[in-house]
């Protein structure tokens, strides 16, 4: 593995900064706050932390609109808290990537304040203003455009009116902006997630999005088009192939794209002879429903799309999407946890997946997310999956001395990390052996991935790199399955108490459990 660019065989931790550790008592998660924690995630055995925003913010959106690209927002910190947090991470081999949002800024960006303070003042035309509107839809619901009164034009803003739309196709935005990313990487930092890479380049001659014939009423107001013209424009992939140049100045970074596409168009980010970004976020195991044959289906079909030498990676969960032991429930949540810790490449985690954290109830009277708030209701709230990490079992958990920004909820009390790291069957201690298992073993990293199969609700396939073989396997009927199995011993395992055992011919999977075997024959 030595071999490998480091991002190639990491673990990536993300860290949604409000809620992971508060240090001076104001409800909301900051910079000191991760420096405190970094020994647990040393321990863990993480490679490297990806910290949602922590710059400038009016925090419409909770710090994805952006006022300084070059600064800390006072709620995080300070960006000598920044520098210190930046150097205890490297000291402990850790690695951080920063979030970049570069697709809008906030309306309070000093940019933007001038954009729209007159049609002829130089900054105009880095946001995208318009005489009229075209029927392109904000993600968070209603019209794209808003009407500026003073100027008498419309702007677009794909997010909420307070998050306007820049202008790439202007040299001086992607210049200023590629600026921010050399501040960054000047100071050491180690990447970059970039927000939204696939709407940053929109039509040049804003033509209407068509009719989406699936259409169903409650599905927000931007699934009644289809996304052809405000995204994932051709131009697109230039853009992402310089923005990987200001990186290469620095050496070995890493750039990562959130991109929701189809598989076939996100492979198009890793670029022209691979220029691209080298990370095109797979989200396949946040979308997919969780059942052996859509899982085999799945991963062989994200396998099979990626170009020649492209590196895979798998996420299994976000600060967007309900928790995964939400999604499939506490049991097989572990098992989830064995399949992304055996399939190749680069893993994602979201911070408090290694608690088994869920999903927590939240009262209308608590709601915080603007795209809860804009379209209440139609599941698009992602209070759920925000809520603070539950550190021990006092009655703000650790996380915090005064009222948390978003409840804790009981379930998660539960978990803390206090009390999973006693116990030998929490989903901490399961997470905890995956990492180390995988850092030992880079035939999981690296090795081919062969005879993918499911049958009865068994999802089996093999990892192998030179004499090394491994077998997967995942029961997610509702009974127990027997399988025949070569000679080996198991591994790693959703119950610690297999995990050593040998097995010959025939094994039995309880429902929900997940094994790997390394081959002995
Ligand atoms: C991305 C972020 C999301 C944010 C949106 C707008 O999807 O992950 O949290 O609201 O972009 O910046």
């Amino acid at each position: 593995m030595q071999d490998l660019n480091w991002w190639k065989h990491a673990v990536v931790y993300q860290i949604y900064p409000r809620s992971f550790q508060d240090s001076n008592g104001d409800g909301i998660g900051d910079l000191n706050g991760i420096r405190n924690r970094l020994d647990y995630l040393v321990e863990l055995g993480i490679d490297a932390i990806w910290i949602s925003p922590i710059y400038p913010s009016p925090m419409a959106d909770f710090g994805y609109d952006v006022a300084d690209y070059c600064g800390i927002d006072t709620i995080f910190g300070t960006m000598q808290e920044f520098d210190r947090l930046l150097q205890e991470a490297h000291r402990r081999e850790l690695r951080v990537i920063l979030d970049f949002v570069p697709n809008h800024t906030s309306d309070q960006h000093p940019w933007f304040i001038e954009s729209r303070s007159s049609r002829d003042n130089p900054k105009r035309d880095w946001y995208i203003w318009r005489d009229q509107p075209n029927n392109w839809q904000s993600h968070f619901g209603g019209s794209a455009w808003e009407f500026d009164q003073p100027s008498g034009q419309y702007y677009l803003h794909e997010f909420l009116k307070e998050q306007p739309d820049l202008n790439w196709r202007n040299p001086a935005v992607k210049s200023a902006m590629f600026d921010a990313l050399r501040f960054w990487l000047r100071k050491g930092v180690d990447g970059f997630r970039v927000d939204v890479m696939w709407l940053m380049i929109k039509d040049d001659q804003f033509r209407d999005n068509p009719p989406n014939p699936g259409y169903t009423v409650g599905q927000g107001s931007r699934a009644q088009f289809l996304p052809s013209y405000d995204a994932d424009r051709p131009e697109i992939h230039e853009l992402v192939g310089e923005m990987r140049g200001v990186l290469e100045e620095f050496g070995d970074r890493v750039l990562i794209g959130e991109i929701y596409l189809p598989v076939p168009r996100l492979m198009d980010y890793y670029g022209q002879r691979l220029r691209g970004a080298n990370l095109p976020f797979n989200f396949q195991l946040l979308q997919c429903a969780w059942s052996a044959e859509e899982l085999a289906s799945t991963i062989s079909e994200y396998m099979a799309a990626l170009p020649a030498g492209a590196w895979p990676n798998w996420v299994l969960g976000n600060h967007d999407k309900s928790r995964i032991a939400s999604r499939i429930g506490f049991k097989k949540a572990h098992a989830a946890a064995l399949l992304l810790f055996s399939l190749p490449g680069t893993l994602t985690i979201y911070n408090g997946e290694e608690l088994g954290m869920q999903d927590v109830l939240i009262r209308p009277e608590e709601v915080q997310d603007p795209a809860e708030k804009r379209q209440p209701g139609i599941g698009m709230g992602r209070d759920p999956e925000r809520t603070p990490i539950p550190w021990d079992s006092s009655p703000l958990c650790g996380f915090t001395s005064s009222a948390p920004w978003l409840p804790i909820g009981d379930a998660n009390r539960t978990l803390n990390v206090q009390s999973s790291s006693s116990d030998p069957n929490s989903m901490l201690s399961l997470y905890q052996r995956l990492l180390r298992f995988r850092r030992e073993e880079p035939a999981l990293v690296s090795g081919q991935l062969t005879d993918m199969s499911a049958t009865d609700g068994l999802l089996q396939f093999f990892r192998s790199e030179g004499s090394e073989r491994f077998r997967f396997v995942m029961n997610l009927a509702e009974e127990s399955r027997q399988i025949a199995v070569e000679t080996g011993v198991i591994v790693a395992s959703t119950s610690q108490s297999r995990e050593g055992e040998h097995v010959r011919r025939m094994l039995s999977l309880e429902p929900a459990e997940a094994l790997i075997i390394r081959a002995e024959d």
